[in-house]
């Protein structure tokens, strides 16, 4: 067993989290990952309205009673979405865990906390994470540069920045980004975190809702297939390198160039339909370099178990290894 804060506080097992993910954190996948015995998430955002995130959390609690929690992105927009809608709702489903992340969550942080509830706060510098501390968050889940989805404009890699995280948080603290297997999450062990935090690997199981011919493109991803776009923008995003992402990085090297000129390239509900068509050239959808590590779509409860296991088989083996030299 591998015991740390994160298991204790968020009452799992084994200390493997699997992150928001627009349009991937839907019921079947959060409570397959909760009960192999890690913590699944649902995305608010990914239902249309606090309403559907109520009944997305019955669904959940209908295959689950283990613990799962509940991922609110504040996402930097003109026209933001209900977000203190869907906070209520689902504390007032009973949910008691909240992945945090995104621009100024102060008041979000300040409402779950005062209704009692364990946040994860994501997010991807130390200066943030410390920030987060100082507003109560329970756990960091600190995103390095490898990560799926939103890595921040300061392009520190995991191995630096859960170094400094060691160095400076006082809170636990979840490694997230770039781990797809056993030895990432030794080696985030090994970086003072208290557990991992996954996406891009929780993509490719069974129970992840997208279609099977996406699964099997991540199969088939190296490393070099992801590619940042809106960096221009100063809203970095790690996507599938395809046609669409690669010219809206074109378009954005055009001087004065602005958002209007990729909407429609971007638009979420083309991502969406990536993952219903399974076409990974018809748009926009994120991916992390853990890609490059992922040869198998097994379910949640065998990557779990595996992952439990290997990884106290690796650490075993360091000590017997390490002590024979000593
Ligand atoms: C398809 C996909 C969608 C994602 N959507 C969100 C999101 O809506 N909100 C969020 O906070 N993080 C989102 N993420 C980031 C993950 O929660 C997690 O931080 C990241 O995937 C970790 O890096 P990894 O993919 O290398 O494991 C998404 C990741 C993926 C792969």
């Amino acid at each position: 067993m591998i015991v740390t804060p994160v298991t204790k506080l968020l009452g799992i097992r084994v200390p493997i989290v699997q992150g928001g993910m627009q349009w991937v954190g839907v019921p079947s996948l959060a409570a397959a990952v909760s009960n192999a015995g890690g913590l699944g998430i649902l995305t608010a955002l990914t239902q249309p309205n606090p309403d559907a995130l109520r009944d997305a959390i019955r669904e959940t609690r209908r295959t689950t009673d283990k613990p799962f929690g509940v991922n609110i992105t504040l996402l930097p927009t003109i026209n933001p979405p209900d977000y203190e809608g869907f906070a209520r709702a689902a504390v007032g489903e009973g949910v008691r865990i909240f992945e945090t992340a995104g621009n100024n969550p102060k008041k979000l942080i300040a409402y779950l906390k005062g209704e009692g509830c364990i946040i994860i706060h994501k997010c991807t510098t130390i200066r943030h994470a410390k920030s987060a501390e100082k507003l109560g968050v329970d756990i960091l889940s600190i995103d390095g540069f490898e990560c799926a989805g939103h890595p921040g404009e300061e392009d520190v890699p995991g191995l630096v920045l859960l170094a400094r995280a060691a160095q400076e948080l006082k809170a636990p603290y979840l490694a997230s980004g770039g781990i797809a297997d056993s030895r990432g999450f030794v080696a985030a062990l090994a970086l003072g975190a208290s557990g991992i935090n996954m996406g891009t690997r929780f993509m490719c199981t069974i129970e992840s809702p997208i279609h099977d011919r996406i699964k099997e493109k991540i199969v088939a991803a190296s490393e070099q297939d992801t590619i940042h776009i809106f960096r221009t923008m100063h809203n970095t995003a790690r996507v599938f390198k395809n046609k669409v992402s690669t010219e809206v990085v074109a378009i954005e090297q055009r001087p004065g160039a602005k958002f209007e000129d990729v909407r429609d390239l971007v638009s979420g509900q083309r991502g969406r339909q990536v993952y219903e068509l399974g076409d990974p050239e018809y748009g926009i959808w994120s991916l992390g370099l853990a890609a490059g590590l992922i040869r198998d779509i097994p379910s949640c409860e065998d990557l779990v178990g595996r992952m439990e296991r290997e990884a106290e088989e690796m650490m075993r083996g360091m000590s017997r290894h390490l002590k024979a030299k000593l």
